[in-house]
This record gives structure tokens, C-alpha cells and sequence, in this order.
């Protein structure tokens, strides 16, 4: 047992899923694929981290629809069985250390931009993607989806996830934050149909629910489902309030998710309201708290979900902390991944003065949106410097 840092690295599950610690790898994406398959430059990306000593990695944003559900032009593709060779290498290289791993499934939605696919968006609705002063960027507008084509991609999820499952991942996360589907279709303000997929909170879950039940057709009652969900959204075009984010959340327990990664998305917010959010350390355990206890209050039950909060984590002290409390059973950390990729590993040798921190600047999300280039780290020159050629089969 790590004495001084005993929660964080006492084992915990998923499902029946036992990770060795309660850190979790948040879902990056690199920009690194070649035409969406996983390369060298993906694989050691992911053997660097699980040699690092982290309990679940969730492998990056990987598309259920391509090109249409695209947003960065080499990001994972898991849309066809061609692509799972490359992902079970992936999975393979990750399971070597002794770290679990799920793979995030998702559709940009409205997020997708047409210089990549092409094609003009789709969406719930054709509202636009807000101006966000965090990401710098805002889309075109895009075209409604018809019930027909919402069958249609919820069905992409779930084959989707049967394949992350053929090709060894554990378990799968669904994408529900961002400038993602997802979370568009949960948003009041980016959904506005009125048809069963919007116009009420039920009604808005629908999508996301039948992927669920879908997905467990097909991989079983076993197979873990984490969501990742933005609980609740602020400034000018939010359309999640904390009453929708509790009530998805339980409507997630009730359908079996395993996990939830609570984020809190921010839209049109002013920069200075932004940097407020983002310095605060662990910044959505707050979110968790009142998630456990609203789900407690409808249910009469503890949550039996598990819940993953986190958001700027830097330093042990923190993550035990939370874990200690009960605020969340798991603890995500992703920019600090990229600066310090064995920051598990120092920590638990004692060696935490060690950790480089990440500053903040957004430039490893920057260069992908907005200049379509791999993933880069100011302070770590390995992030992203092998490019795709070497696609692995
Ligand atoms: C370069 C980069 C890529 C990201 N890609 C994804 C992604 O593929 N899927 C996702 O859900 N979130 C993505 N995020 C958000 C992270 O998963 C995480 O929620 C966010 O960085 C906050 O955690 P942190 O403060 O520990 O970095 C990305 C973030 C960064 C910096
Ligand atoms: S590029 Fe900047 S924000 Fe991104 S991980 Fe590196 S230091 Fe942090």
C-alpha cells in the first residue's frame, strides 16, 4: 500500500473491471492516425503512458462515422471492421504494462468542419456552433437529421463499440461533451426539434439512451459503458442547466452506464470568466458531489455508478483528496498526461517535485482544430513528433 497517497492507488472497478489505481487517462485526441487508422506514432503515444503507471486510459475521440462525423482530418476512425488489427495492436501494447483502457466513440456533429469532410454538418438541429473563446473557433451552419439518418448513426455507435470490444478494449466511453453530437443532442439550445429527439429532457436523452441498450445488445451486460457528460453548461448559448445534468445522470444509472466523466462546458464565456474555470485544481468534484446526491435523493440508493471528476489536476494532494472525501471514486487527468506522461509512476516513487505541470496555454488543442496539424506539447517535444506514416495493420 502507498502510504502516503493510499486512496489513489488502492484498486477500484468499472463494472467487473478492476483497475490497479484511480487515475484515469481523459480521452486526447492526437491528430496522429493515418486516414484513421492507429500508426506507431499512436502506439507509442499510449505505450509511453501505460508504462507511466495509469489505472484506465481512455483511448482518444474515434469516429463512429467518417468522414461526416469528423473534426480533425487524422483522428481514429473505428467506423469499419478494418480498423480493428490496428486498435487490438493498440490494445495489446497497453495491456503489456498492466493498464486497462476503453475507447471513446463519437460524431462531431455539428463540429465537424467542411474543409475536412467535405459536407456540410449535420445535427439535431441547424443551429450553429457558438463562438468559442476558449477554442478560438466557431462552424458553419448545419443541416437538420432526419429520424431516418438519428437510426442511422445510433446504430454506428453501437457497431462501433462491438468493435472496440473485437479489438480488446474493456470497455468503451461515449462522447457527450464539446463540440460533439452527443452533447448536442442533450443541449437545449443546439436541439430544437420537435419531434420524439427534442423538446423535453426525455426526449433529448432518447438518442443517447438507444445507443446504450443497442450497445448492450450487442456486447452484453458485462462490457463497461462509461459516458462522458457536460453535467451542466455555461454562458451565452448554454443549453444544459444542473436540472438536466441530474436528471441524464440518473436516467444514465437507471440504463446501466458503469462510469460518468463529469465535465462542464463553457460557450461564448469571456476570457477572463474562462481562466477563472480552468486555474481552480479538481475543478468538477463540486459537480460530482451534488451528482451523488441528487442521485441518492431519486433513488433512495447510493449511486451505484461510478463517477470520474477531475479538471486541471496537478498534484496528488488533490486527487486524494477528493478520493477520500467520496466526492468521486476516480480522478481523470489529461493535459498533465501530455507534459508528463509517467506522472503516476513519480508519484508513486515518491518522486512528485519531479512533475513538470502543464501551463495551461491550449496550444495541443489549437494546433489540431484550427491548423489541422498533430497534436503538439510546448513543453514536451515528444508529443506528436512521429507522423503517420507508419500505419500498422
Ligand atoms: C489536446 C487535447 C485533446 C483532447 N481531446 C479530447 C477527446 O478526444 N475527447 C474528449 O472527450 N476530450 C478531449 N479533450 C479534453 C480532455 O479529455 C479533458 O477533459 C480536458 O483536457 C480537461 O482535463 P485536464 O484539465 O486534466 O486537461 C482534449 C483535451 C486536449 C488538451
Ligand atoms: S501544450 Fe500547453 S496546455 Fe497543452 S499540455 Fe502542453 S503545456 Fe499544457
Amino acid at each position: 500500500m502507498n502510504e502516503k497517497y493510499p486512496m489513489i492507488f488502492s484498486p477500484d472497478s468499472i463494472g467487473n473491471v478492476e483497475l490497479k489505481n484511480r487515475i484515469v487517462m481523459s480521452a486526447m485526441g492526437m491528430n496522429q492516425s493515418d486516414d484513421g487508422f492507429v500508426t506507431d506514432a499512436v502506439l507509442e503515444h499510449y505505450a509511453v503512458r501505460a508504462r507511466g503507471g495509469i489505472g484506465l486510459i481512455i483511448v482518444e475521440v474515434s469516429c463512429v462515422d467518417a468522414p461526416l462525423g469528423k473534426n480533425t482530418g487524422n483522428s481514429l476512425v473505428i467506423d469499419n471492421d478494418k480498423y480493428i488489427p490496428g486498435m487490438q495492436k493498440l490494445t495489446d501494447v497497453i495491456h503489456a504494462a498492466g493498464t486497462k483502457c476503453f475507447l471513446q466513440i463519437s460524431h462531431a456533429g455539428r463540429g465537424a468542419f467542411r474543409r475536412i469532410t467535405g459536407m456540410q454538418p449535420v445535427a439535431p438541429s441547424a443551429v450553429s456552433m457558438p463562438y468559442s473563446t476558449m477554442m478560438e473557433l466557431s462552424n458553419e451552419t448545419p443541416r437538420e437529421l432526419t429520424v431516418k439518418e438519428i437510426h442511422n448513426i445510433e446504430e454506428k455507435y453501437a457497431q462501433a463499440a462491438f468493435r472496440a470490444k473485437k479489438a480488446g478494449f474493456d470497455g468503451v466511453e461515449i462522447h457527450n461533451t464539446g463540440y460533439y453530437l452527443g452533447q448536442q443532442f442533450l443541449s437545449s439550445v443546439a436541439n430544437v426539434r420537435t419531434d420524439e429527439y427534442g423538446g423535453n429532457r426525455e426526449n433529448r436523452i432518447r438518442f443517447l439512451l438507444n445507443i446504450i441498450r443497442r450497445i448492450r445488445e450487442l456486447c452484453g451486460n458485462e462490457f463497461p459503458i462509461a459516458v462522458k457528460l457536460s453535467v451542466v453548461e455555461s454562458g451565452e448559448d448554454a443549453g444544459i442547466t444542473m436540472k438536466d445534468g441530474i436528471y441524464y445522470a440518473k436516467r444514465l444509472q437507471d440504463v446501466g452506464v458503469n462510469a460518468i466523466e463529469v465535465l462542464a462546458g463553457v460557450w461564448s464565456g469571456t476570457k477572463g470568466n474562462v481562466a477563472k474555470a480552468v486555474d481552480e485544481e479538481c475543478q468538477m468534484t463540486g459537480l460530482c458531489q451534488i451528482l451523488k446526491r441528487e442521485i441518492r435523493k431519486m433513488t433512495g440508493k447510493n449511486s451505484t455508478i461510478k463517477i470520474i471528476g477531475g479538471g486541471h489536476v496537478q498534484h496528488p494532494q488533490v486527487a486524494e483528496k477528493a478520493l477520500e472525501e467520496h466526492q468521486c471514486e476516480f480522478v481523470f487527468v489529461g493535459r498533465e498526461l501530455l507534459v508528463q506522461p509517467d506522472f503516476v509512476k513519480l508519484i508513486e516513487e515518491g518522486r512528485e517535485d519531479e512533475i513538470k505541470h502543464c501551463i495551461g496555454c491550449g496550444t495541443c488543442s489549437r494546433v489540431q482544430l484550427q491548423k489541422g496539424e498533430t497534436c503538439r506539447c510546448v513543453l514536451n517535444p515528444d508529443v506528436g513528433q512521429i507522423i503517420k506514416e507508419n500505419r500498422v495493420l
